[in-house]
């Protein structure tokens, strides 16, 4: 067993938060799902950083747009993940779910858990990814607290296995 794949294994046992990150540019709305998401710092602007692979299909346009969103979702949304996360579902991603506009003009899905409406601060590469550092100009979040979605052991929702590791191997990503 080499290193990488060492290093996979051991990042299966990292249990994430699922978010939605998304932008619109001049073509429409876009955005993939992602587990990279961190608070940064709260003084003297909250900031927060997500790390988009250079190869996913909205990476221009977040540096472009120079704004962006954070969703966080729930336990009951792994269909939305899906779409987020699945190639072949990209063009359908928008289509169901309710979104609105907060203050950048980023897509801000209504039944997050938390969302974060963010000016983009600062970019800086690493290898094969950007990681974006947002400044968040806007939260939302949910009256009560629900089930988050979280991604352990390369699956969604562990629990209920509704998305398994095999779906999610076949657009393998590296953190
Ligand atoms: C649970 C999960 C977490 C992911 N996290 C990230 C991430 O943090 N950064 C990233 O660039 N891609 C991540 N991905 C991969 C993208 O969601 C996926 O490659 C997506 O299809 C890229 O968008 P595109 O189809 O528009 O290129 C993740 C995928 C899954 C299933």
């Amino acid at each position: 067993m080499d290193l990488r794949n060492d290093f996979k294994l051991g990042m299966r046992r990292l249990a994430s938060g699922v978010s939605i990150v998304a932008t619109t540019d001049e073509r429409g709305p876009k955005g993939f799902l992602a587990t990279s998401v961190s608070s940064l710092a709260l003084d003297p602007s909250p900031c927060l950083l997500v790390c988009v692979n250079k190869s996913t299909s909205s990476h221009d346009a977040f540096i472009r747009t120079q704004v962006f969103s954070v969703n966080l979702l729930a336990g009951r949304q792994v269909d939305i993940a899906r779409r987020f996360s699945l190639p072949e579902l990209r063009d359908a991603r928008f289509e169901s779910g309710a979104w609105e506009i907060l203050e950048t003009g980023a897509p801000i899905y209504r039944d997050a858990l938390a969302s974060f409406d963010c000016r983009l601060m600062t970019t800086f590469t690493v290898q094969t990814h950007t990681v974006l550092i947002g400044r968040a100009v806007a939260v939302r979040s949910a009256d009560t607290a629900v089930e988050p979605l979280i991604y352990y052991d390369g699956r969604l929702d562990h629990n209920r296995a509704a998305l398994s590791s095999a779906d999610v191997s076949q657009h393998e990503f590296d953190l």
